[in-house]
């Protein structure tokens, strides 16, 4: 990459946060240096988090999506300490890539090089595992887009390798974004297949990893997902019409030019919800939205007694891939101005009344809200809060500078934001309800004093700002995350 330095502070700063890769980490960070104390209600649990953490691979700067998956595991221990356990995890293209030290697969939106010719063909898919961490039984599971997740030995987040559970899954492409049930014990996993028409694929796997049920649907034309939500009547997916760039399509067959670059959003058509019947085969509900919409990321569903169907999202008006954090090419430092342009992802709830085709919204927050997160408990129920990253200047969403704390059930209470200090970039919220009141907590990447914190905040009031704050090397930053209890 060429020399940061003629980069503005905020640029320097944000091409530091994404191409941070301190490797595998072994830490404990005593009390002492821990800033406040860790809440006792937390000791014993650990948070999650993955994302890209080498994205700098033989001199080429990986697009996010398809930079190495690596797990961070920030354990809190009941001295008040906590213990900072990060791997990569051991995919084929990890360890072909990390033996060679170089690109040599091509990604959603990475080639491995600029001569059209080395770029000929798509060979091992690159399964990076970077998108999603949960537990699932006896494992960890790492989602990614278009493969299937991997799975981790909890302890040592050692990699077992891909998980189709038990050959359920085997070949059937599975969203990064998988969902628990908690009222039914359940994993909920969506495949896709794309074509002329999608096929969705449902299922729903028990504590013993057993498939417990299958739902099939298909919808019309391409269609993106990156996640859906759940009630306990209906899967829900946004519409998210994808058209063909035909020339450019034929240019990524020929070796340059991507696979994301070779799509985009149908902006020509109204937004709409898919409803999939979860109890039952039938027909899929097609809800049209008030305005346009695409989704990548839903905060939850319920139902209402009535059958009324209630959706907390976050839309964007309209949206392009590519740039994603403000990724510019393979050869050129990240450009954190870039997700401006295309505006702020708003939070809506939208109703639909029983046998509606139209949804009505109301929007829950000012801000630009991404990164959604409710009670790990109550997905697909009514719940009463819901945290997101956001930027405190309402006109924008990311790169994250703020933590948004929204009430859904006293909707005059005023939503509250913490942000964080100027020149640092916040992740992913993870809310942990518990006996103290509950807590949120966040990574957040100090890049210029090499340094990031995992910041503790009270779920129910922002305002004294973080509880505790554990300061560790930096870290790159994260997709998505998780609270593990055990
Ligand atoms: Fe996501």
């Amino acid at each position: 990459m060429s020399s940061l330095s003629s980069l503005d502070p905020r640029a320097r700063a944000w091409n530091l946060a994404m191409a941070a890769s301190p490797g595998n980490l072994d830490l404990t960070i005593d009390p002492a240096q821990i800033e406040g104390q860790v809440p006792v209600a937390l000791r014993g649990g650990r948070m999650l988090s993955n994302g890209p953490g080498w994205t700098q691979i033989g001199g080429r700067i990986a697009h996010p999506f398809d930079g190495h998956g690596y797990v961070r595991s920030f354990q809190l221990l009941e001295d008040g300490s906590c213990n900072l356990k990060a791997r990569f995890v051991g995919t084929r293209v990890y360890k072909d890539e990390a033996a060679a030290g170089r690109m040599l697969h091509r990604g959603f939106a990475t080639n491995v090089s600029d001569s059209f010719w080395k770029n000929l063909g798509f060979g091992v898919p690159r399964n990076v595992a970077n998108t999603t961490i949960l537990r699932w039984g006896t494992r960890l599971l790492a989602g990614w887009e278009g493969g299937l997740p991997h799975a981790l030995d909890p302890a040592s987040l050692e990699t077992l390798g891909e998980d189709s559970f038990d050959g359920a899954i085997t070949g059937q492409p599975t969203l990064a974004h998988m969902h628990h049930d908690a009222a039914r014990q359940r994993l909920l996993l969506c495949s896709l297949g794309m074509g002329r028409n999608t096929t969705l694929t449902f299922r729903e796997v028990d504590r013993d990893r057993r498939v417990v049920q299958t739902r099939q649907a298909t919808l019309p034309g391409s269609v993106f997902a990156h996640d859906f939500a759940f009630t306990p009547r209906w899967y829900i997916l946004g519409g998210n019409p994808l058209q063909m760039k035909w020339g450019a399509l034929a240019r990524m067959v020929a070796g340059s030019g991507t696979l994301l670059g070779s799509v985009r959003p149908d902006d020509g058509k109204p937004g709409i919800f898919h409803l999939i019947p979860r109890e039952e085969d039938g027909p899929v509900r097609t809800i049209t939205l008030p305005d346009k919409c695409f989704v990548v990321h839903f905060g939850n569903a319920f139902e209402r007694d009535d059958g009324t169907v209630v959706i907390d999202v976050c839309a964007f008006a309209r949206f392009d891939f590519g740039e994603e954090f403000g990724y510019t090419g393979p050869n050129t430092p990240f450009d954190p101005s870039l997700p401006d342009a295309r505006g702020p992802q708003k939070l809506y709830r939208a109703t639909i009344a029983p046998g509606a085709t139209t949804a009505t919204w109301e929007r829950l927050a000012p801000y630009g809200v991404d990164f959604p997160r409710v009670h790990p408990h109550h997905e697909g129920q009514d719940t009463p809060l819901l945290f997101g990253a956001t930027r405190a200047d309402t006109r924008y969403s990311d790169p994250f500078d703020s933590v948004v704390r929204v009430d859904l059930h006293d909707r005059g209470a005023p939503v509250q934001l913490w942000t964080a200090p100027a020149g640092t970039f916040v992740g992913e919220p993870i809310y942990v309800p518990n006996s103290d009141g509950g807590h949120v907590l966040v990574i957040v990447s100090d890049p210029l004093q090499a340094r990031s914190t995992l910041a503790i905040l009270r779920a129910g009031d922002f305002s004294a700002g973080p509880m505790a704050r554990i300061h560790v090397p930096l870290l790159p930053v994260a997709f998505h995350g998780d609270w593990d209890p055990a």
